[in-house]
């Protein structure tokens, strides 16, 4: 068992900046997802990790042992690609097989490592084809199996899924986290696919531009997030954002700022509660944005009674979905994502009037940095 530490590991590329002082701390048996949009320097962790590219500054320490100077060969991690990289003129067995082989571990070793792994990822009845005779999950497999053979310090994935279908990747999901859970394996994985993250990971790390954002649970990025981005990122459909002018007046009122043309409009106006008016008066800034997620809005029917805030906007559209609905609401020049609209779907009349609820206590409030600020409200459950 082992643990993997980055310490302000910072890689350029010329003068393209793809990581800076990114630091990660992946503890014994832990499988952690990186999470963020293309780009952003996910792979580049991984090739700094395995040694495939240098760095520019920073440590990387797999165990105790610092690796900075490593050759990759030394460095005792499996990479497993997004497009397998299975050889193609060798069979499954060889193609397991092969890691053991250059390490010349002996025969009857190599014949009995290569039958567990094979009966552990169920594809003993393979052995003997090449990769074009097996389907893509299948191959899928033998590359987890060609990784996992000579039992690695750590586990490096980059996007394993991404080349199978909806389906198939649903299922490799839950196999690769009770795989790993079964060897335990440290192990770093790579997607920009919020659900595999959120399903698979005990820890996610989400970046932005070679920055790591924030590092928590599951649980705690999409209930905490510490930014507007984070926010952002994770959620389906995403958070909606409104920016809103703070008028201090006898009372706090916060004003839509792309809300109607006429300045006397009151339509885009929220009172603010005792308790927020602390929080916004704090900020210094002359706007602030809030955060609400599309299952936290309530569809109100005509005079219905609400605990919270209302606001009123234009149906622009429905999007039936089967399990779910979710409508879309114009105010002023913003629009508002709505989902679970289905038990109010007779409130929804595209072109017409829908008067919306929000609970104070589901809002985040953003700075204009994007910095989330209401750590005291009570965050929205998952
Ligand atoms: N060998 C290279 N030379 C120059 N720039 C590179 C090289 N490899 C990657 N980059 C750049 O570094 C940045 C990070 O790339 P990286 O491949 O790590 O992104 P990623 O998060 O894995 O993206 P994706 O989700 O699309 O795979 C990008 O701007 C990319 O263009
Ligand atoms: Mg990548």
């Amino acid at each position: 068992m082992t643990t993997l530490s980055i310490r302000n590991l910072t890689k350029r590329y010329g003068n393209l900046t793809a990581l800076e002082n990114f630091s990660l701390e992946i503890h014994s048996g832990q499988f952690m997802v990186l999470l963020g949009p293309s780009g952003c320097g996910k792979t580049t962790v991984l090739r700094c990790i395995a040694g495939l590219t240098g760095i520019t500054s920073g440590e990387i320490y797999i165990g105790d042992e610092l690796v900075n100077k490593l050759p990759p060969k030394d460095r005792d991690v499996a990479m497993v690609f997004q497009n397998y990289s299975l050889y193609p003129h060798m069979n499954v067995y060889e193609n397991i097989a092969f890691p053991l082989k250059m390490r010349k571990t002996e025969r009857n070793q190599i014949k009995e490592r290569v039958q567990n792994i094979a009966n552990l990822l169920n594809i003993s009845n393979l052995l003997n084809r090449k990769p074009k005779e097996i389907s893509g999950g299948q191959m899928q497999r033998v590359a987890l199996g060609r990784a996992l053979v000579r039992e690695p310090k750590i586990f490096l994935m980059d996007e394993p899924l991404s080349n199978l279908d909806a389906k198939l990747r649903t299922d490799m999901r839950v196999e690769i986290k009770k795989l790993q859970k079964k060897v335990g394996i440290t192990t770093l994985y790579i997607t920009h696919d919020q659900i595999e993250a959120m399903s698979m990971a005990d820890n996610i790390g989400i970046m932005d531009a070679g920055k790591l954002l924030q590092l928590d649970t599951p649980q705690k990025v999409y209930n905490e997030p510490a930014n507007q981005f984070v926010a952002g990122f994770i959620g389906i459909p995403p958070m909606n954002f409104l920016e809103f002018k703070i008028v201090r007046d006898k009372s706090m009122f916060l004003k839509l700022v792309t809300g109607s043309a006429n300045e006397h409009d009151n339509k885009f106006m929220i009172k603010v509660p005792d308790v927020l008016s602390a929080s916004i008066s704090n900020t210094g800034d002359e706007t602030i944005i809030l955060g609400i997620r599309p299952k936290d809005i309530t569809v109100l029917r005509t005079d219905e009674e609400f605990d919270g805030f209302k606001v009123k906007g234009e149906v622009t559209f429905i999007e039936l979905l089967g399990d779910d609905s979710i409508a879309e609401v114009k105010l002023g020049q913003n629009s508002l994502k709505i989902s679970n609209v289905a038990s109010r779907i007779d409130n929804l009349i595209i072109g017409k009037e829908a008067i919306m609820g929000i609970k104070y206590s589901k809002l985040y409030l953003f700075k204009n940095s994007g910095k989330r600020m209401n750590s005291s409200i009570t965050p929205s459950s998952a």
